[in-house]
């Protein structure tokens, strides 16, 4: 089915293994999107005007709701929520590197918008056409909602680039920061990727590590034109044999000490989102009673109507 193109749902027989990795890339992708609500909602109550207050509101909003849909997509496949919730909160789970790094200035509103979303919308439109249906139906909304997350980022970062100096220096010292993580958002190089040979037989992932982590290059390379400012990389130039940018070499012990825990932020990340859970076992117990109470209501009132 997967070669002809046809889309495996979740009643179709499917190879345990594929069914395996889908939960693992599915449940770490929602874990990505929740966490990733963390390191914005810094700038809520920081935020330079009510205008940008709304936008990144609607935009942190936008995250968590990715974070349901992929959880329900994820559910299809006979993991439980409670499970996946468990294996986040007990570190066994993953999630994306980015998010483990600290928002220092405003302008990093800008530079994860611009730079983040941006390598989430090049790693997730092909996405759209993963071989398993819940996943890629679920994908189509959400890249709709990051193009609107990248244009308020570059927007920011316009705005500051063609500011005071002060602000030119917060864009650029930001971009600097989180140019190399986001480059590193796209996994492993291509020879170090335990995952692709098989994710892209079963045709979950469409294009390796490195040929997406190429076009983000190119993409930033050419977009940070418009902002006059630069990219933190001295090696990379414009190869015209390759028709691509070169870039330099990416800090893989860098990528691998956040990946397996060590970031700057990994604890405190996890430290909050097991507190968000422990103080929201109130909303979900009462709307657990809730459901009862109106199950027991409308069983009451069929069984009356029959009597
Ligand atoms: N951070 C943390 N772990 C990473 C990683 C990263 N940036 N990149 C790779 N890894 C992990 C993989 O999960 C895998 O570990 P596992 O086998 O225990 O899961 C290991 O490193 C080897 O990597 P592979 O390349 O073999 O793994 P994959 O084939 O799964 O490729 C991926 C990694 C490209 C991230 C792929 O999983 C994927 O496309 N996932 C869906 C998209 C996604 O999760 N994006 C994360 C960002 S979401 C986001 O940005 C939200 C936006 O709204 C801001």
């Amino acid at each position: 089915k997967i070669d002809a193109e046809i889309r495996i749902e979740p009643k179709d027989q499917m190879p345990e293994a594929y069914r395996k990795t889908l939960v693992r890339q599915i449940s770490q992708h929602a874990h990505s999107e929740v966490v990733g609500m963390l390191p914005e909602a810094n700038w809520v109550t920081r935020a330079p005007s009510l205008k940008r207050k709304q936008i990144l509101l609607a935009k942190i909003q936008d995250e968590a709701g990715h974070g349901l849909y992929l959880y329900s997509a994820a559910e299809t496949l006979g993991v439980s929520r409670q499970q996946m919730i468990d294996d986040l909160h007990s570190g066994k789970a993953k999630y994306s590197s980015i998010f483990n790094y600290p928002t220092l200035s405003w302008a990093d509103m800008g530079s994860i918008g611009w730079m983040v979303d941006g390598a989430a919308i090049l790693n997730q439109i092909p996405l759209c056409r993963c071989s398993y249906g819940p996943y890629a139906r679920a994908m189509v909304r959400i890249c709709k909602e990051e193009s609107f997350h990248q244009r308020q980022g570059f927007e920011i970062l316009l705005v500051l680039s063609q500011g005071s100096p002060e602000q030119r220096a917060m864009a650029q010292e930001s971009i600097n920061r989180w140019y190399w993580p986001a480059m590193m958002m796209f996994g492993p190089s291509d020879t170090d990727s335990s995952n692709s040979e098989q994710s892209m037989k079963w045709r979950i992932k469409r294009f390796s590590n490195d040929e997406l982590r190429q076009r983000f290059v190119d993409m930033i390379a050419e977009q940070i034109k418009v902002l006059g400012l630069q990219v933190p990389d001295p090696d990379q130039k414009w190869n015209e044999e390759r028709g691509h940018y070169d870039s330099g070499p990416i800090n893989w012990d860098e990528f691998w000490n956040v990946v397996n825990g060590n970031g700057p932020c990994n604890k405190d990340r996890l430290d909050t989102r097991r507190k968000a859970w422990e103080d929201g076992a109130w909303v979900r117990e009462a709307a657990v009673a809730y459901a009862d109470k109106k199950e027991k209501r409308q069983s009451e009132a069929s069984r009356v109507e029959a009597a």
